[in-house]
């Protein structure tokens, strides 16, 4: 059996690629949705650190969170499943800003967003896309560069989505992280965190919560946990080594060549001329 074609996998709703798992139904039907007040957002361009960050807010609390896939995974029927889940719900989401759902907005729902050195989610999607069955064929990692650069991949730009949320890095609801910040001093990011939700915790809680979260624990221990699709943050793969590939600062060395990077780094600074990051 041949595998599944571009066309197959991909659609684009609004210029921006979604995969045919984001019906565009549901995508349409968005605006709808009924968010409450104790709803919290984890928003991220995939691959900046979405599972660790779910990781580390679901420990958080003592009390019964529910953890959703992506709001924008799934078909028409999705909202209406949202809808019959207890509270407190965290909702991962990679939706830019202009996209999500105004509901959230207008009721202020705490959103944190993760962010990473785009060069490091490049490779790391690139290597998602190459293992991935439920994603296009990449043939190379000069192919994917290029995709990347454009916007012509899920999710589309990297650039557009940052952009789109860091006009918003001030509001009082919405906390902005950075993975190399949680790699250098997880402590001190699961504090904000827990600040930021108010959940009190304390310094032996963070310090569980931190060795439960560490990268080896986290690999190991994934396969024992939900993998019911519709609990999960990544619904595009059961298969948990795709997600937790490297977990390193820095791996856009051992791909990008000096041209590669150049090239990079001209776009980088023409596109992030307005963020003020
Ligand atoms: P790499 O592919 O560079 O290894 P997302 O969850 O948004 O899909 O992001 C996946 C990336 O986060 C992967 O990056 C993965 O290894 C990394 N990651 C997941 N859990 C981590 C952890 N506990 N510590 C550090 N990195 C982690």
């Amino acid at each position: 059996m041949s595998s599944p074609g571009k066309a197959e996998l991909i659609h684009v709703f609004k210029g921006i690629l979604f995969t045919t798992r984001s019906s565009p139904e549901l995508l349409k039907s968005l605006d709808n949705f009924d968010a409450r007040e104790d709803d919290v957002l984890l928003v991220s361009y995939p691959k900046s650190g979405t599972h660790w960050l779910a990781g580390v807010i679901t420990k958080l609390y003592s009390t019964q969170v529910t953890l959703t896939s992506p709001i924008e995974f799934g078909d028409i029927s999705k909202l209406e499943e949202l809808n019959k889940l207890p509270s407190k719900r965290i909702i991962p989401t990679h939706l830019d800003y202009n996209m999500l759902p105004p509901n959230f907005k207008n009721k202020k729902c705490k959103m944190i967003y993760i962010s990473r050195n785009p060069k490091d989610t490049a490779v790391s999607m690139y290597h998602y896309y190459r293992d991935n069955p439920n994603l296009p064929t990449v043939d190379t990692w000069t192919a994917f560069f290029d995709l990347f650069l454009k916007g012509d991949v899920v999710c589309g730009s990297w650039f557009d989505h940052f952009l789109s949320w860091e006009e918003h890095k001030n509001d009082k609801n919405i906390l902005f992280l950075f993975y190399e910040d949680m790699k250098k001093d997880l402590p001190k990011i699961v504090k904000d965190i827990s600040v930021f939700l108010d959940v009190n915790i304390s310094d032996n809680d963070i310090q569980d919560i931190c060795k439960k979260s560490s990268f080896s624990e986290m690999k190991t221990n994934t396969e024992k946990e939900n993998s019911d699709p519709n609990h999960t943050v990544c619904a595009l793969t059961s298969n948990r080594k795709l997600i937790f590939r490297k977990g390193a600062v820095g791996d856009w060395k051992n791909h990008f060549t000096p041209k590669q990077n150049m090239r990079f780094e001209e776009i980088f600074n023409e596109k992030m001329k307005l963020s003020k990051m």
